[in-house]
């Protein structure tokens, strides 16, 4: 993908990893759309990204897809990055948290993705862009729906990347490590996570290149661990790092 000129709408653009990834394209020349439900969080993050556009929206109900479509036919590159994480055993978690975390996670970027592909195939160039999860290769124990979600992400991707691979959409996929932001807070190792700038930075270098998969930070040790010895992998990750 050439650097600048496009219109990026980043979903849960407004902290962590999305913020990050938002300020790279602005930084090379790119217009960029902030969406999340909170609208003083976006409004907090419009001040530190002068010029970027906001919209409030939940990507997990309908008629926020619709107005997103509606309201901004300059997009050429979506970026499906808002999620959330449900931390505790599957026995605790409600019928509502299930249905919540597999429908932002997983079923809001298809539809989103849905909703956008026949504008995006106008468009001279264009991607989608999908933020899964190193879970999506190796799971932990206790979030259960949030690695098969990204399980599900992953693979989405994949097959995406072969159905669109003649037409100008390119389908990316990132796969973070552990990353310092609001999500991961509280979990794992604090010196083990890499900071949202440093992933963007990975990003942006594969993604100027065509890497479809991106596997920032320690993702690719994760993968090529998992490749040689699933037993390991597995043993690694399933307390989690
Ligand atoms: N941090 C990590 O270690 C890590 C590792 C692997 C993958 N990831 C992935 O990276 C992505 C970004 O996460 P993050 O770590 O940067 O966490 P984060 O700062 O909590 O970002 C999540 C963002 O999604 C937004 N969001 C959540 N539900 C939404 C909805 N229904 N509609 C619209 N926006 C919604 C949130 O804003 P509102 O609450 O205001 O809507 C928030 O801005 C996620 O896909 C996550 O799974 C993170």
């Amino acid at each position: 993908m050439k650097a600048n000129g496009h219109t990026v709408m980043v979903t849960g653009g407004a902290t962590g990893i999305g913020f990050a990834l938002a300020k790279k394209f602005q930084a090379a020349g790119n217009q960029v759309i902030l969406v999340g439900r909170r609208e003083n969080v976006l409004q907090e993050a419009q001040q530190n990204l002068s010029g970027s556009r906001i919209a409030v929206a939940d990507v997990s109900r309908a008629e926020d897809r619709e107005r997103l479509l509606r309201d901004f036919p300059d997009v050429n590159i979506l970026i499906n990055n808002a999620a959330i994480q449900y931390t505790k055993p599957f026995i605790e978690q409600t019928n509502n948290e299930i249905i919540q975390e597999l429908d932002i996670n997983m079923t809001a970027p298809a539809l989103l993705t849905r909703a956008f592909l026949p504008q995006l195939l106008n468009k001279s160039s264009a991607a989608v862009v999908n933020v899964s999860s190193g879970l999506a290769v190796v799971p932990k124990e206790t979030c259960a729906l949030y690695c098969a979600s990204k399980a599900a992400l992953h693979s989405f991707s994949q097959v995406l990347r072969w159905q669109l691979e003649n037409s100008n959409v390119r389908v990316f996929e990132l796969l973070p490590p552990m990353v310092a932001t609001p999500l991961s807070q509280g979990k794992g190792h604090a010196h083990l996570k890499i900071s949202p700038d440093e992933l963007a930075e990975e990003f942006w270098r594969d993604f100027l290149r065509d890497h479809f998969q991106i596997m920032g930070g320690k993702t690719k040790l994760l993968y090529w661990l998992n490749r040689i010895s699933a037993r390991l992998a597995e043993r690694i990750m399933r307390k989690g790092l």
